[in-house]
């Protein structure tokens, strides 16, 4: 089948939808991602059946248009995930963090612990840190035992202890197939059979997420760019997010992240990522190749 005749897009045109984009939800097209904008608003286009860019950019602009700025969006996010993503970042989020966190809540006798996966795609991240997170608790518990009656069958997660994990994203057809909870063989390289046998159903060819694991996480829509966030959380995650955004609004991101933490608490980002240069609000901890961010409470 021949390909699709190229709609006429000019240079000025592909800056007015790229200051667009980067005003609803602030992912920033510079030149070396111009070619990929350019595709992406060709297909629309042809999905759309308009055949010239202004009036598609008049759909974007109003408020019928609201459904097909959502589809374009999505179009535009990367959504490369994986189960155990930076093994090492997971470690220092395992041995670290959580030992830390436990131990302080534990002495509070506060037992709610709150994370939340910001950008989450299909589910890989949250639902690993939920499998990490039962393990540490369950190692834990063993070691420090509570004087509270352990239900019977053994829950995932010991009482008096609370978790929860608020996965988000901007994508709805990603946040759809994370609910879902299903994956194919060839997304399970990095999940090794003792967490395959403890936290997944084979259901035919493909690996479904146990039901009480599945209950940890939930999932919600969330734009990063808007100021309504969830607040008061133990640890964000927020992983291969903002290497799409400009500095500017990478540091907008990680003011409104270091409001929505609790004192004292980590944030994560990404392996290409750092905050150098964008906040000294944090201290870096760097252990075995693995790095998170304290949150440092504000000097009077
Ligand atoms: C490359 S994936 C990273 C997934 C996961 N955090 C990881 O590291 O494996 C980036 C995700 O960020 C989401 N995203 C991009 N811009 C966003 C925004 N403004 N608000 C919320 N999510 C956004 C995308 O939809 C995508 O699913």
């Amino acid at each position: 089948m021949a390909s699709p005749v190229p709609i006429n897009i000019t240079e000025a045109e592909l800056k007015l939808l790229q200051t667009l984009i980067y005003q609803e939800c602030g992912m920033y097209f510079d030149e070396r991602r111009a070619h990929f904008l350019h595709d992406r608003l060709q297909r629309r286009l042809r999905a759309c059946g308009i055949d010239n860019f202004y009036g598609y950019y008049r759909l974007l602009t109003s408020f019928e248009g609201k459904r097909e700025l959502v589809n374009l969006v999505e179009n535009l996010t990367v959504n490369e995930t994986s189960f155990f993503r930076n093994k090492p970042q997971l470690e220092v989020f395992q041995k670290v963090v959580l030992e830390e966190l436990l131990h302080r809540k534990q002495e509070r006798r506060d037992w709610t612990l709150r994370i939340w996966s910001a950008g989450c795609s299909t589910g890989q991240e949250p639902y690993t840190l939920a499998m990490m997170v039962a393990d540490a608790l369950a190692y834990y518990y063993l070691r420090n035992p509570l004087p509270f009656d352990m239900p019977s069958p053994k829950p995932l997660i010991p009482p008096p202890w609370r978790v929860e994990i608020l996965a988000s994203d901007i994508n709805y057809s990603v946040l759809r197939a994370a609910q879902e909870a299903v994956y194919p063989e060839h997304q399970m390289e990095s999940v090794d059979y003792v967490y395959r046998l403890r936290y997944f159903d084979k259901v035919g060819e493909r690996y479904a997420i146990k039901t009480a694991l599945k209950e940890l996480v939930h999932f919600d829509f969330h734009n990063l760019k808007t100021e309504f966030l969830p607040a008061r959380n133990d640890v964000i995650f927020c992983r291969n997010v903002m290497i799409y955004f400009d500095e500017a609004e990478q540091k907008r991101l990680i003011e409104k992240l270091y409001r929505c933490l609790n004192p004292d608490s980590y944030l994560f980002v990404g392996h290409a990522e750092s905050l150098f240069g964008l906040s000294d609000k944090f201290r870096m901890l760097h252990q075995n190749n693995g790095t998170a961010y304290q949150k440092l409470e504000a000097q009077s």
